[in-house]
């Protein structure tokens, strides 16, 4: 445990069902307005049990308003790196297309196979007169994956109502939705090695790597997408009915983690990844 500092090092987003960390002690909530607009949500600053504070915004705002096309996310990535964060641990819930990846269970994944359709608002490297290629080889930071994976391993084996059970380095699909996916497609995702589908996962990862935040993605899964035989395909209906033990889950995992990553974070000797990283990255002469 670390000694209280005013600090806010660490992140949270929050995806479909996790709309607060109520499990913390909320101490403030910040209006933000970037050059790229207003975050999802307010900006809610929560102490840890130790003082340390830590930022929470709900991707699809609170209530669920913002479709996975419409997040803000240059937004949300600018507004927590500029009140002084280094490190993101996001949540999202997300479709299996692997029969041993069940409802409930939950999955950090090391890959993304981006399905999304080009709409998105995906770089701050445009209309700037500057251009910019941002590694994105290993699009989470695999240091932060590193460090979190052991701890939501354990506290997941002692959870209320569990054990839930774990998944790494997996690879997550990010589709354009908002309709789900064909089976046929949900068969091909299959084919090219996807274990996971979420719609939200692009362009957050890509801003967060542009932004040299370390970001993580811990997902929940809901449901089994289309891909199954015998068996009718995702429906909202299916989605929301793991939402609420998903969201409950997320919030102990948060609340378990969150002072680890910030101590982390704090100690500055671990995460060096993405500090520094796009250095390189731009290719206009000066
Ligand atoms: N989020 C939760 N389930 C999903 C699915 N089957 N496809 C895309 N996004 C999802």
């Amino acid at each position: 445990m670390s000694s209280s500092s005013e600090k806010v090092l660490v992140g949270c987003i929050g995806g479909s069902g996790l709309y607060n960390l109520d499990n913390l002690t909320p101490v403030k909530t910040i209006e933000v307005d970037t050059p790229w607009g207003k975050p999802s949500s307010p900006i809610t600053i929560s102490t840890l049990p130790s003082g340390d504070q830590i930022a929470f915004i709900a991707r699809h705002g609170i209530g669920h308003h913002i479709s996975p096309s419409e997040v803000p996310a240059r937004a949300n990535i600018a507004a927590l790196k500029h009140i002084g964060v280094q490190a993101i641990v996001a949540f999202s819930a997300v479709g299996s297309l692997r029969e041993e990846i069940a409802p409930g269970d939950f999955i950090i994944p090391s890959q993304i196979i981006d399905r999304t359709k080009g709409i998105r608002q995906e770089t701050y490297f445009r209309g700037i007169g500057v251009v910019g290629h941002t590694m994105f080889g290993d699009p989470f930071s695999t240091q932060l994956n590193e460090f979190v994976s052991p701890r939501v391993e354990k506290i997941l084996s002692e959870i209320q109502g569990g054990p839930v059970k774990l998944h790494q380095n997996k690879t997550v699909v990010c589709m354009e939705g908002p309709a789900f996916s064909t089976r046929a497609e949900s068969l091909m995702y299959r084919l090219w090695g996807g274990d996971i589908i979420n719609m939200s996962v692009i362009p957050e990862a890509k801003l967060a790597k542009e932004a040299e935040i370390d970001y993580t993605l811990i997902c929940t899964s809901t449901d089994y997408d289309a891909w199954r035989t015998g068996f009718p395909p995702v429906t909202v209906e299916e989605v929301v009915k793991t939402l609420h033990t998903n969201a409950g889950n997320s919030k102990a995992v948060a609340a378990g983690l969150l002072q680890d990553v910030h101590d982390v974070v704090a100690a500055g000797n671990v995460l060096t990844e993405a500090k520094g990283s796009m250095r390189f990255s731009t290719i206009t002469s000066p």
